[in-house]
């Protein structure tokens, strides 16, 4: 298979994103022709951002795994569709060749089918990094069910929360994950979490870490038992239309709890993949170990459907970075001779805290492109990760994008157009940013900041938020005017270069995880001492932000260490260790203005250790209280 739509210099790079412009249906129709279609579109694009309703190949009937795994079957039986790597170097890798993963898909499907799941119906899937999570969300697109991944290191309520919202009755998980030195008991906090979920009529428990667990009857099932069933090696692929959901992912925003981000099947699939070949300029053959979980959307469109719709070789690592040690990146690199690694700069950052030591006598030379996403890459990490990781002989592409956008929207393309140190460029074909001030009028002129938005819909655009239109409508296009509104502040400079700068809104992120304030004070708050509490980021040398909590303390027995521990132990059970607060500060009193308003302005300010000048504090009730916080900070 090769790439006939693989940009290929500069020059075919600005004619591609111009016509992607001036004629999108001409432009997507052309890619989309490269792809297997049950039934051809009507309507190659129909979408305005008012209410939103945006509509991707109309009338197109497909089937995403079809495209990621049938038509492979020719040319690509035996070669790896995946490698994966287990979280323990001694144990047995595993190779899954195309053909393997039609076998193992189909199988799965026939499962899914026999467990009552059908079309339209959402599947949660709470499992490690194993192949069998591709299978379980790859058997859900055969089938047409809507898979909902979850993150394996959110807790119980979390999950609950994200069922109940999905309405999801069914669950696949695995009795333990393995990640590092833990084993973590994902059945058992499946089991808790369907406490407050009795809806859920079938989970099915893919045997792992041989960690006991209990299997309630009627309801839990052994995934391997039920395989075992099914003799039937096909399973004839759902007949989906264009804009059915393929997926629901939860994300967090600046208000209220996770929504549920729904991507649609073929302007998903078109989009990830095309970002995909062209971003990393992927060439057949190649290994691509893309180290993100798949319980975020970069698993989702790097992991799987982009790289597998392209016929790719994608290496899947059940493990940490620094387990057994910090060359571990490194070792599986030199092992499977990748050619692409893609990564977050926290991974870059905590790793080069460790010198250069665990680099040593690693055969870093297959590599041939780095990446990264998730978070702004600061200057000094770009430099080391260009130096040391890519040898200076290796593009790096620095990936905006975001759960919402389904695939990368800016970025330069590897060795085809320019990188820049901590920007993420220009925007893909088929993507148009543009920076606003705070009232929505464009910003023409280089050289300045604004907010970021997008004028037109793109093939991979967010289509709703589960359950919830309205709020989709509210959190993204209401905004501004007939814009896409992202959350992030951008600056661009003199060749129109964006260069991300971070939320603008009251979401954070810590080590490329999006956690909203409002979630972990809602989960602080849930805590019986606790009257109130305000959340905010600051700069962390390793996450890039970390979690600042000033908590109002009602129940003043008890050492303030203890009580520190205590609320952040009641965040890791709300939420999940990934939004634990990185400092506690006991406060008396929050800075309020005089309609109540908490003034988290004041308070990053002072989390950022910039105590001097904390701005205009004349509209504050009681400013007494900021001297109080300004001395008591950690
Ligand atoms: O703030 C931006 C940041 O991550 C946010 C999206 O988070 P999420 O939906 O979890 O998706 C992450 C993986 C695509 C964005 O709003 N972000 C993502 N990529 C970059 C980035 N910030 C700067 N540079 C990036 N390359």
């Amino acid at each position: 298979m090769s790439y006939p739509y693989q940009i290929k210099s500069l020059e075919a790079y600005q004619e591609a994103w111009k016509k992607s412009i001036d004629a999108p249906a001409d432009f997507w129709s052309e890619i989309a022709n490269h792809f297997v279609w049950k039934k051809p579109w009507q309507n190659i694009l129909d979408w305005e951002f008012k209410t939103p309703a945006i509509k991707w190949f109309e009338g197109a009937q497909l089937n995403i795994t079809e495209n990621c795994i049938d038509r492979h079957l020719k040319d690509k039986a035996n070669q790896p569709a995946i490698i994966w790597e287990p979280n323990n170097p001694n144990d047995a890798h595993r190779l899954i060749t195309y053909a393997d993963l039609y076998e193992l898909v189909n199988q799965f499907a026939h499962v899914l089918q026999n467990n009552g799941i059908k079309k339209g119906d959402r599947v949660c899937i709470y499992m490690g990094m194993i192949p069998e999570l591709a299978v379980a969300v790859l058997a859900c697109a055969r089938i047409g069910a809507i898979h909902s991944v979850i993150f394996g290191g959110f807790s119980a309520q979390s999950i609950a929360d994200r069922l109940q919202d999905a309405q999801a009755e069914f669950v696949i998980t695995c009795d333990g994950a393995f990640r590092g030195p833990k084993d973590i008991p994902l059945k058992n906090v499946i089991d808790d979490a369907l406490v407050t979920c009795p809806f859920v009529k079938r989970v099915i428990v893919y045997m792992h870490t041989k960690t006991p667990v209990s299997m309630l009857k009627g309801r839990d099932v052994w995934w391997q038992e039920e395989v075992e069933k099914i003799e039937d090696k096909h399973f004839p692929a759902a007949c989906m239309e264009a804009e059915d959901p393929l997926f629901i992912l939860y994300t967090s925003g600046s208000t209220g709890k996770p929504k549920g981000v729904v991507h649609s099947c073929a302007g998903y699939m078109v989009y990830t993949n095309y970002t995909f070949v062209n971003v990393f300029q992927y060439q057949p053959e190649e290994i691509f170990f893309c180290t993100a979980d798949i319980g975020w959307i970069t698993g989702h469109s790097y992991i799987l459907y982009g790289p597998l719709s392209a016929g790719a070789t994608s290496l899947m690592f059940e493990g940490i970075p620094t387990f057994p040690d910090a060359g571990r990146f490194w070792d599986i690199i030199d092992k499977y001779k990748v050619n692409i690694l893609y990564t977050a700069p926290t991974a870059i950052r905590s790793l080069m805290a460790f010198g250069l030591g665990p680099l040593q006598n690693k055969d870093l030379g297959s590599l041939r492109v780095i990446g990264t996403v998730g978070e702004p890459i600061n200057e000094e990490a770009w430099h080391w990760y260009d130096e040391h990781i890519g040898k200076k002989n290796c593009p790096i592409v620095d990936t905006w994008w975001q759960t919402e956008t389904g695939g990368v929207m800016i970025s330069n393309l590897a060795g085809i157009t320019p990188a820049k140190p901590s920007f993420a460029t220009l925007p893909m074909p088929g993507v148009e940013p543009l920076l606003v001030d705070e009232k929505g009028n464009e910003i023409k002129e280089n050289n300045v900041t604004g907010n970021l938005c997008i004028r037109s819909a793109w093939p991979s655009t967010i289509r709703t938020t589960y359950g919830d239109h309205e709020r989709c409508r509210t959190n993204y296009f209401a905004t501004y005017d007939n814009l896409y509104f992202t959350g992030d502040g951008a600056y661009r400079d003199e060749n129109g270069f964006y260069r991300i700068t971070g939320r603008v809104d009251d979401v954070l992120n810590v080590s490329g995880h999006r956690i909203g304030t409002a979630e972990v004070e809602n989960a602080i708050n849930m805590h019986a001492g606790v009257i109130e509490s305000a959340v905010v980021g600051y700069p962390h040398d390793v996450k890039g932000q970390g979690i600042y909590a000033y908590v109002i303390y009602n129940g003043l027995h008890g050492e303030e260490e203890l009580i520190r521990k205590d609320i952040a132990a009641t965040v890791t059970r709300v939420i999940g260790p990934i939004a634990k607060p990185d400092k506690i500060q006991l406060v008396s009193g929050l800075p309020k203005t005089r309609s109540g308003k908490i003034m988290r302005r004041i308070l990053r300010k002072i989390a950022e250790g910039e105590l001097e000048n904390l701005g205009d504090t004349s509209t504050l009730l009681d400013s007494a209280v900021v001297d109080e916080i300004k001395n008591g900070k950690i």
